[in-house]
């Protein structure tokens, strides 16, 4: 389904859903008129562009005990200030943390190596929740430079030594069987066309599957109306597959962004998306 269609059928059951409730008040016309003024709406505009608003401030302003903005201090790995083409370019090597980071535990790190924010602090609370009417100051933040990468292609450099290693280590996650029901990812990704509550599961293993995996995110989920990042993504898979649930920002999760990403170099991102 393309994504106009998504929207459309969305928006369509919530209007049979408002439709039902208010029948007696509402006369058909009126009712098609405000029908078409709210698809019109949900067309035009992806709720992840206000996040990605929220995400710009926050990258300019002076913030944290340092007071210093992300802006004049955080190298994405283009240089200070650089923000276009740098999400399609991580996970990457960062020299300075001598670590192959993604994006959102880039952005973290930054936040406290440069502003002085306590990691604990941010991992308090890293993803929003259905009941949380604003997302978390690191999701407007990835959202942003997500967007800044927009209509460029994904270009993981796998020929750093560096980012070679983690991505092997991510395909072995990735194969890695354990838990109480003895699942890996591939258990319910490693198939072509393996569906679950009708889902379509993508094939990570594969460039078409893994531009599943990867594009649309950070996005728009209009199941709960939040905005999630794909660590999030990847923290509710581990849960799909009853593991514990990884540490926020850590190497595992950067191993399989490394593998999933890279498995989709070349494709072009479209930038922040919406989800079911
Ligand atoms: C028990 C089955 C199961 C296991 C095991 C599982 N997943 Fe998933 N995964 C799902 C389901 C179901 C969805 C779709 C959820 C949705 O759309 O709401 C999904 C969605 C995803 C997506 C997003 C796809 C998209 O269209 O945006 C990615 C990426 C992903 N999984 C990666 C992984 C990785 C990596 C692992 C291993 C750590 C994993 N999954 C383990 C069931 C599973």
């Amino acid at each position: 389904m393309t994504m106009k269609a998504v929207l459309a059928s969305t928006a369509l059951s919530l209007f049979v859903g408002v439709a039902a409730h208010a029948q007696e008040t509402i006369d058909h016309a009126k009712a098609h008129e405000e029908f078409e003024k709210f698809r019109a709406e949900m067309e035009d505009s992806n709720p992840a562009e206000l996040f990605a608003l929220k995400g710009q401030e926050l990258w300019h302003a002076k913030r944290g005990p340092k007071n210093v903005s992300l802006h004049e201090t955080c190298d994405l790995g283009l240089g200070i200030g650089k923000l276009e083409g740098a999400y399609v370019h991580m996970p990457r090597y960062f020299k300075d943390a001598d670590a192959v980071m993604d994006a959102e535990r880039r952005i973290v790190w930054c936040m406290v190596e440069k502003q002085g924010f306590k990691f604990e602090d941010i991992a308090k609370k890293p993803f929003m929740g259905a009941n949380d009417t604003q997302a978390p100051d690191i999701t407007n933040l990835v959202t942003y430079i997500a967007e800044k990468s927009r209509n460029m292609k994904f270009a993981v450099d796998l020929k750093d030594p560096k980012v070679r290693e983690i991505y092997e280590i991510g395909k072995e996650i990735v194969n890695y069987r354990a838990g109480p029901f003895d699942f890996a990812c591939n258990t319910c990704h490693g198939t072509d066309g393996r569906r679950i509550r009708m889902q379509n599961l993508p094939n990570l293993a594969k460039p078409e599957g893994a531009a599943k995996g990867v594009l649309g995110w950070p996005g728009y989920r209009m199941t709960g109306g939040v905005m999630l990042t794909h660590q999030w993504r990847m923290n509710d898979c581990f849960r799909q597959q009853r593991f514990p649930e990884p540490k926020y920002a850590s190497d595992l999760i950067t191993a399989l962004l490394t593998y999933m990403t890279a498995n989709a170099n070349g494709v072009v991102y479209k930038g922040p998306g919406i989800k079911r």
